[in-house]
């Protein structure tokens, strides 16, 4: 089986190596590339099995096709969230498209509270001045998370293991989900988003990029936030109008901004830029915000996450070869239209 790996670094190539070679008798024949699948890239896939893809990966129907067209039965996802695929262009061409759905949403909501944390203690500004030798506190004063209220838009794995650490500080946690689940309840109360927003002294997304979340917060919602309120994004960069989200942090509505992921994230993150002019006026407005803590889509980014990332895809591979199914298939029938075209190996 030949699996190729598009927007690879170094550290993926790690982590996959080691889980291919615990494979022993099934190992696959892994190719890498360090740049994204695209229309200039995908000639690279011919002869391929599988191909796997990051976040920023974007498989519209034209590459969805052209991956048919040379042979690969399989995009496998080395993550989460889907929303860079087409899947329906994935079902028509009978494409398995699987992901990764829980690799760590421990990580995830450990790298959301430390946001919290950053920004309520302001402890990004407070490094900056004792090197300089500065130990002045003005400006860093903070507030007491014990006894806040912490909305959660999505309480799925990540938005759980959230709310669990911020229950754990003391804080009251309340929750939007259209699709409300038991072990929440234990935690707090479930809410309609309009309840939630003026209710919040934080709010954090945790909830999937998906056409009716796009842009979930706007000038609107906004508005009907709390004047001073946090918002945290761990989640995708098109939840949030961002442009509206400068407009408010000028006007000092939105207290403070934390963001690991951002709409116009695919031509920036996860390389280094430093040594050129960065043409995105709005990432670098918010740069300027000393309230405001931006990160390259990190939060997952742990040794344990990384592992299972790893060892899951090639998972999905193999029982996929083996029984034309994988039960983290995101779409419906692709295991029915391509269960006799794959090679059958014994996993
Ligand atoms: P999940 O699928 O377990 O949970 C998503 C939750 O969102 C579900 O409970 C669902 O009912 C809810 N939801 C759906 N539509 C909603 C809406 N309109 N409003 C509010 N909630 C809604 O997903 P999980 O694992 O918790 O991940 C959440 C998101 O985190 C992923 O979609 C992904 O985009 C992002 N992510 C970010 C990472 C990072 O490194 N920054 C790493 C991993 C995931």
């Amino acid at each position: 089986m030949k699996l190729s790996v598009f927007s690879s670094k170094p550290y993926d190539r790690k982590y996959f190596e080691a889980a291919n070679a615990a494979r022993k008798a099934s190992e696959i024949d892994i190719v890498y590339h360090e740049f994204s699948l695209g229309k200039d890239t995908v000639f690279l896939a011919k002869g391929s099995d599988a191909v796997c893809v990051f976040v920023n990966d974007a498989l519209g129907p034209a590459i969805v096709e052209a991956l048919a067209r040379d042979g690969v039965k399989a995009i496998l996802l080395r993550c989460a969230g889907f929303n860079g695929v087409d899947l329906e262009a994935a079902e028509k061409h009978g494409l398995l498209v699987a992901n990764v759905p829980s690799y760590s949403p421990e990580a995830v909501a450990e790298f959301a509270v430390a946001l919290i944390q950053t920004l309520n203690r302001h402890t990004h500004r407070a490094y900056n001045r004792v090197r300089e030798g500065n130990f002045a506190l003005d400006g860093l004063l903070g507030r007491t998370l014990h006894g806040k209220t912490v909305g959660i838009i999505g309480t799925g794995k990540i938005g759980l293991a959230t709310a669990r650490i911020m229950k754990g500080f003391g804080c009251r946690v309340i929750a939007y989900d259209p699709f409300p689940s038991p072990a929440f309840s234990e935690l707090g109360d479930y809410q309609t988003l309009e309840e939630l927003l003026p209710a919040s002294d934080i709010i954090s997304l945790h909830c999937p990029l998906m056409a009716s979340t796009r842009y979930i917060v706007n000038e609107q919602t906004i508005s009907k936030m709390k004047p001073g309120v946090m918002l945290v994004n761990t989640s995708r960069g098109g939840l949030i109008d961002t442009k509206a989200v400068v407009r408010a942090l000028k006007s000092r509505h939105l207290g403070s901004l934390a963001l690991d992921v951002y709409e116009g994230e695919s031509s920036l993150f996860y390389d280094d830029h430093s040594g050129e002019i960065i043409d995105d006026d709005v990432l670098m407005r918010l740069t300027t915000f000393h309230n405001v803590i931006v990160c390259g889509h990190q939060a997952f980014f742990t040794e344990e996450a990384l592992k299972e990332i790893a060892d899951c895809t090639l998972r999905n591979m193999e029982e996929y070869a083996a029984t034309g199914m994988c039960k983290n298939s995101l779409t419906r029938d692709a295991k029915i239209k391509r269960r006799d075209s794959l090679p059958v190996r014994n996993v």
